[in-house]
């Protein structure tokens, strides 16, 4: 896999020299040159966690030492997306180093997964509300073990420090969100009225939380403060960890985790995925997370004149979702963990491969496109994965010019709704595929195995120019459709040059199969004509729904920041 460890001069040139299409210099500072705007910011899906961000950069903390605390809170207000029981990928650029590095704080399998764990008797595969509820769908929790790992390799804050907001909002208690109190109340989420969850979010009375109400967690409260005082120990072993041991194996369906699972736990760090675009270069992190399929929708995209065709022109959107379908094709088809099978990075990301693969995108639309045929990828089934629910993005950039672009989750809205220590235990092992072969018994590459990282979507970027200075980070969560809102994010910001704010509130497009789904309501009718007449047929919802892209770029006049108005969120800089 060609990663880049280190952004250096010459590496920029050659990966000038690998670009396909030459154009100017980017449209972008860096933060060192900006003048009156603002050098540091926080963007995130909620204010109060945003606020607890700021704080800690104000207190002359690093980026990381902000996600910490950005994490701590979001996981208390916003836990419907994420939280100390889910698992997270994080994209680092150290402006110093101009080095960027990919953490990954993926769950993992327990040691007694095994491929047929989310089969019925009858070896059908289970319901969604059976596997998601059932003890099996959780994975070991990686998200605050690698903010540790983060946090001790780029922190200047005290560890302990961080969690002052979360354990006081947790203890005085936090004014509940709409989206929040809609998702407690909800019915379409079956997590929402599972014993746990019900218990939360109940009221003496028995009704729900509703939005405005001030809701108190204090054994959330005494958790962070564990984690504070101990580090990720506090949840992988000792007492938290036994309480999540005992809660997987309650019915129904109880799981197989172990303490020694959690106690085995370790998040990985290494090069970030870096691909050069146009005159920039974009970093994401490696497989199994969505990085690698997000640079091969771009280096798509390269070998098109998308940035002369607008988001007002139907030519825009569909070499946009042309390339979406081909980039779905083979992602659907080869990603999973790399410890465990082999995936075709270095293949799908060849620009011989790219150019060939982007002549499929005809004047017209026609059936969904099949896999292509990188090198070295061996024979594999399309799989049966699925990933709806809950996850958040968020960006952060300290007075030093480092930045942190993390996507975070618990998998679906509130995980697997079994809670121990006030947090949500994640439901992301039905991110791996529910069958492990197909009827011809072809392996897929996402199948569950003992110890395995379920394949994710999440795809925090990092954009650099070629002179390794910070252009912009971009993130969403979304499930499988966070690969089109990202393609979109990143589109918008670096070839349509869209102010940030437009560019995430722009009509998501999530094109994958024969099916294309978009926001009819904001899409122009212009648009909408345009592509019937390419053979594409829009049609509302679909996917294209449920973005929660948060951004922050760097211009001239300092940093610029947005939050998807689809959430709650907030850009906060100074
Ligand atoms: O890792 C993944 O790709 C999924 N577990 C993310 C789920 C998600 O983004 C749901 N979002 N709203």
């Amino acid at each position: 896999m060609r990663q880049i460890l280190r952004l250096s001069p010459v590496l920029f040139a050659l990966l000038a020299a690998a670009c396909a299409t030459p154009t100017p210099r980017p449209d972008a500072g860096s933060p060192a040159q900006a003048s009156s705007g603002p050098s540091a910011m926080v963007a995130a899906a909620n204010p109060l966690a945003v606020e607890a961000g700021v704080k800690v950069l104000k207190a002359g903390g690093s980026a990381v030492d902000a996600a910490v605390a950005v994490q701590a809170v979001l996981g208390l207000v916003e836990p419907q997306s994420s939280g100390l029981g889910g698992g997270a990928f994080m994209t680092y650029y150290d402006a110093a180093t101009k080095k960027v590095t990919a953490y990954n704080g993926r769950e993992k399998a327990p040691a007694g997964a095994t491929p047929d764990m989310f089969l019925n008797a009858e070896g059908k595969p289970l319901t969604y509300p059976e596997a998601v509820l059932s003890g099996r769908s959780t994975g070991v929790p990686g998200a605050v073990a690698m903010l540790s790992l983060a946090q001790r390799e780029h922190g200047k804050l005290a560890w302990k420090d961080l969690f002052g907001d979360a354990e006081r909002l947790a203890d005085e208690g936090f004014v509940v969100s709409p989206r929040l109190a809609d998702m407690a109340s909800s019915t379409r989420a079956p997590q929402a009225s599972a014993p746990d969850a019900v218990a939360y979010f109940s009221k003496p009375d028995g009704t729900r939380i509703q939005a405005g109400e001030v809701l108190k967690n204090p054994a959330y409260a005494a958790t962070v403060r564990k984690i504070a005082a101990e580090g990720p120990k506090a949840l992988l072993e000792g007492p938290i960890a036994e309480a999540i041991v005992a809660r997987l194996h309650d019915d129904p369906r109880p799981g197989s985790m172990t303490l020694a699972d959690l106690k085995a736990y370790e998040p990985k760090a290494g090069p970030a995925l870096c691909r050069p675009y146009r005159v920039y270069v974009v970093c994401v992190p490696p497989a199994p997370s969505g990085g690698p399929a997000v640079l091969e929708g771009l280096g798509l995209l390269e070998h098109t004149d998308i940035a002369a065709h607008g988001p007002d022109t139907a030519e825009g959107w569909y070499l946009f979702a042309e390339a979406s379908r081909l980039m779905y094709a083979d992602r659907d088809r080869y990603m999973g963990d790399p410890d465990f099978v082999e995936v075709p990075t270095e293949g799908l990301l060849d620009p011989a491969y790219l150019k060939a693969r982007a002549t499929l995108i005809g004047p017209t639309a026609g059936p969904a496109p099949a896999p292509g045929n990188p090198k070295g990828a061996g024979p594999r089934g399309p799989d049966a994965t699925k990933e709806p629910g809950g996850t958040t993005h968020f960006v952060i950039v300290d007075k030093a010019g480092n930045v942190v672009s993390m996507t975070t989750t618990v998998e679906s809205i509130f995980g697997s709704g079994r809670m121990v220590g006030g947090f949500f235990l994640n439901n992301q092992l039905t991110d791996f595929s529910w069958t492990p072969v197909e009827k011809d018994g072809v392996p897929a590459a996402n199948a569950v195995a003992a110890n395995k990282r379920p394949r994710s979507s999440m795809a925090p970027a990092v954009v650099l120019d070629r002179q390794g200075r910070f252009v912009a980070g971009v993130g969403s969560p979304g499930g499988t459709s966070i690969l089109g809102y990202n393609l979109k994010g990143l589109v918008a910001i670096l070839d349509w040059k869209m102010p940030v704010k437009e560019a995430l509130a722009l009509p998501n497009l999530v094109a994958r199969g024969s099916v294309y789904g978009t926001e009819l309501d904001k899409m122009p009718p212009a648009v909408v004509e345009g592509l019937a007449a390419k053979g594409v047929k829009l049609i509302n919802g679909a996917g294209a729904e449920g973005s929660g892209l948060h951004a922050i770029k760097a211009t001239p006049n300092g940093l610029e920041g947005g939050a998807d108005p689809r959430r709650e969120g907030v850009a906060i800089g100074f």
